[in-house]
């Protein structure tokens, strides 16, 4: 038996401010993938409304609930191209905003992530979320995280544990703060989070990453999917250029890369109660 199911992660620039303008560009990667066949297709962290805001008001006005028209405008091409989309989106929850990863259908919102760690100047925009979803699909099962999200095992590892195949990555990967940028490959330290993602619990990772520079900040593209035994089943796309990336992968691998040996299982083989009293005092 195998599971297959094409995966797309798209590859551009929102653009800070122009609501209307990321809906069309969202609506133009969904058509891309789904003349590629894919069943489901990640965009980037932000894809709403653009990354770098200059005030709380500014990061306020470009905020959206999930009833609002990206969401609504994006489930109506999932119902069109019969996909299932997950995007980086600005959202106003009550009275919070969330820096959100949303799975949408042709139904509407299934299940929407609020990032758990974020980055630099995030936390003037944004409140942490509490906690990480998994959606059961026709095709899979699948959880998100956001980014910087991939610097924290505990978040890929908690989705794995909850039973996802397939973790989706919105993310906006800079280039501040970071002594090497690229290596001599072309891969930036987002796509060996992926990988160490991907390897350490046996799932599919697929980032969507975005390019350009905005305000003085500048993204770094390379965008990858990960198969589940940690090793790329596409990209990393290019630094600087807009890309579709595009792999078919079989959800049957997860269980056969996270039974590593007849004798191992990446999840089974926690040692959870031996986590803790570690240190070791030197003489
Ligand atoms: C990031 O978390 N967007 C760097």
């Amino acid at each position: 038996m195998s599971r297959p199911v094409r995966i797309a992660t798209a590859q551009y620039a929102p653009a800070v401010g122009d609501l209307e303008g990321n809906r069309r560009a969202a609506l133009h990667w969904i058509e891309a993938a789904a003349a590629e066949g894919a069943s489901l297709l990640v965009l980037p962290e932000l894809a709403s409304s653009g990354y770098v805001f200059e005030s709380d008001e500014e990061a306020a006005g470009l905020a959206e609930p999930t009833t609002g028209a990206f969401v609504a405008e994006v489930a109506g091409a999932c119902g069109r191209h019969d996909l299932v989309v997950c995007a980086g989106v600005n959202e106003q929850a009550g009275d919070c905003r969330h820096n959100s990863a949303v799975l949408i259908g042709a139904g509407g919102v299934v299940a929407t992530y609020r990032k758990l760690h974020l980055f630099n100047d995030e936390q003037s925009w944004f409140r942490a979320g509490g906690g990480v979803p998994v959606a059961e699909l026709p095709f899979g099962r699948v959880g998100m995280l956001i980014c910087f999200d991939l610097w924290f095992p505990e978040v890929a590892r908690s989705l794995a544990l909850q039973g996802a195949e397939i973790i989706c990555v919105p993310t906006n990967w800079v280039s501040s703060f970071k002594r090497t940028v690229y290596d001599d490959r072309g891969y930036c330290q987002g796509d060996y989070m992926a990988m160490a993602a991907a390897a350490a619990n046996g799932c599919v990772v697929a980032c969507a990453d975005r390019v350009g520079t905005e305000r003085g900040v500048r993204f770094l593209g390379a965008s990858i999917i990960v198969g589940a035994d940690g090793w790329p089943v596409a990209g990393p796309a290019p630094a600087a250029d807009e890309a579709l990336l595009v792999a078919e992968v079989d959800l049957d691998s997860v269980e056969t890369a996270r039974r590593r040996t007849p004798r191992n299982h990446l999840l089974a083989d926690r040692r959870p109660e031996a986590y803790t009293d570690t240190v070791v005092e030197a003489r």
